[in-house]
């Protein structure tokens, strides 16, 4: 009887390590829908009550953790670390940066609108490589990303190029704007 629990905790414990490392991550790979569901219900909600913290503030403590202060890159650094090796976030990511990062480089805008600011990885991104002077107004309307976003704009030294606005109202933002050059959703 022992032997066959032994077996039955051993075949149960292989099954789920199998699904977990393998067929939920080839699931996901090719399936959007799949992948907001595994990433953003049962892993998040599971981690949220596991560590009684939420995925923004998990995110901040690695921003805290890996990054230096002041130093904008070593944060786009810390929190892609993050979406890499520890929790999907729902940030524009490494591969979509690069190509962000170009066309900031490329406009130099002096005011730029973003419409969702999260937890500040893009606002990062871009704010650092804007000219002196330029502006970059940010949007969310969640008040907990926007507290999480403050200080990880803090912990980048970027606050002076950064004006967060919590409001969900964007298009009396976008006729507010005075000469917006640049906008990113
Ligand atoms: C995909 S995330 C933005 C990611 C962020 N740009 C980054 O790369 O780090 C979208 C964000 O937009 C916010 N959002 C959605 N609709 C909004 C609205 N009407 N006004 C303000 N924020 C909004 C959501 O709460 C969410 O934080």
């Amino acid at each position: 009887m022992w032997l066959t629990l032994l077996y039955s905790c051993t075949g149960g414990a292989a099954l789920l390590y199998a699904l977990y490392r393998w067929v939920i991550p080839a699931a996901v790979q090719y399936h959007g829908g799949l992948a907001l569901l595994w990433h953003d219900i049962i892993v998040e909600r599971m981690l949220d009550t596991l560590t009684q913290s939420t995925r923004p503030q998990r995110l901040l403590g690695a921003v805290q953790k890996n990054a230096t202060r002041g130093d904008p890159r070593s944060v786009v650094k810390a929190i892609d670390e993050f979406c890499r090796h520890k929790e999907w976030a729902m940030n524009v990511g490494d591969e979509k940066g690069c190509i962000l990062d170009s066309v900031v480089s490329e406009l130099n805008p002096a005011t730029v609108l973003e419409l969702g600011t999260y937890c500040g990885y893009s606002t990062v991104r871009i704010a650092s490589l804007l000219p002196p002077h330029a502006k970059l107004i940010t949007l969310e309307f969640n008040p907990d990303y926007a507290k999480i976003a403050c200080q990880v704009i803090a912990w980048a030294g970027l606050e002076d190029k950064v004006i967060r606005k919590l409001q969900r109202n964007i298009y009396k933002m976008i006729h507010g704007t005075q000469n917006l050059t640049f906008l990113c959703v």
